[in-house]
């Protein structure tokens, strides 16, 4: 495979990191974008420096946000001066990581955020890729640490088929470095598992001592019950299971 150079917006995150690594070993040369590295989305500053020459972008930005109205508007002003400067500099693949079933959430805040970043990816100029990903493995922790008030946690009892981010990574790496191929298959790790149970199974790893209270009136409502989170028929399946991310935990 030809070596490409390729930017990772939001390369010092999560899964940005990971993507870095993931490209580099593969043997391109990797361009870093995010706030600490003096690239913001937000307002476009140091954009048009740090695509020069690029062939792929990878969005795995995140944007906190207190409601739904502020998520659109900041996902979707960075999202702008990303694919803004991407056709500029002739970009020629835009990846943007979202999530499985951003589509049917309606209340959720973060969701309706990534559904403005896949609409103006999917009308914008620049050829693109969405990538839908199941929740990653510390997906359960990272609820837990939002809601948690006097060793009480609330947590939706949802089902999610998690994913190590590693292996996000990996597939988000492999598509950079490939043609345009619209919306991908969805990606989830190789079982469901019940978010409850996922909390619970992560403290007692961690030695974390948490009441958990399943509940509808937290993070997610029942827009996001049953079937809601879980991938298609047709999904990636990704090997790494949670127990084996489990037991990296204690
Ligand atoms: N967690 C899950 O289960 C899950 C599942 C599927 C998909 N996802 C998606 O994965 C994506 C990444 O999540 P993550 O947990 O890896 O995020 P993260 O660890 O919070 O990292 C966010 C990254 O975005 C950068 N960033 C934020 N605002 C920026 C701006 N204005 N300009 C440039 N860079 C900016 C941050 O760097 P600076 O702060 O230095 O700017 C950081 O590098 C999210 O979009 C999320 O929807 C998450």
């Amino acid at each position: 495979m030809r070596n490409l150079r390729i930017a990772v917006a939001g390369a010092t995150g999560n899964i940005g990191a990971l993507t870095v690594a993931a490209l580099e070993r593969a043997g391109h040369d990797v361009v870093r974008i995010s706030r600490s590295l003096g690239v913001d989305l937000a307002t476009g500053d140091g954009l048009a420096a740090a695509l020069a020459g690029v062939d792929a972008v990878v969005d795995v930005t995140n944007i906190p946000a207190a409601d739904r109205d502020e998520a659109v508007a900041l996902f979707g002003a960075a999202t702008r001066n990303l694919l803004a400067a991407e056709a500029r500099a002739r970009v020629r693949h835009h990846v943007l990581l979202s999530i499985i079933g951003v589509q049917r959430m309606e209340l959720n805040a973060h969701y309706a955020g990534k559904r403005e970043q896949e609409r103006l990816v999917s009308e914008g100029s620049v050829p693109w890729t969405i990538v839908p990903a199941a929740q990653f493995h510390d997906f359960a922790a990272m609820i837990t640490g939002w809601t948690e008030q006097d060793g009480v946690a609330t947590l939706p009892p949802l089902l999610v088929q998690p994913v190590a981010p590693g292996d996000v990574a990996d597939v988000l790496a492999e598509i950079a470095a490939g043609e345009p191929l619209g919306r991908y298959r969805d990606v989830a790790g190789p079982e469901p598992q019940d978010l409850v149970d996922m909390a619970r199974r992560t403290n007692d790893a961690r030695g974390r001592a948490v009441r958990l209270v399943p509940t509808w009136s937290s993070v997610f409502d029942t827009t996001a019950a049953g079937n809601a989170l879980l991938p298609g028929p047709d999904a990636r399946l990704a090997p790494t299971t949670f127990d084996a991310w489990l037991a990296t935990q204690s």
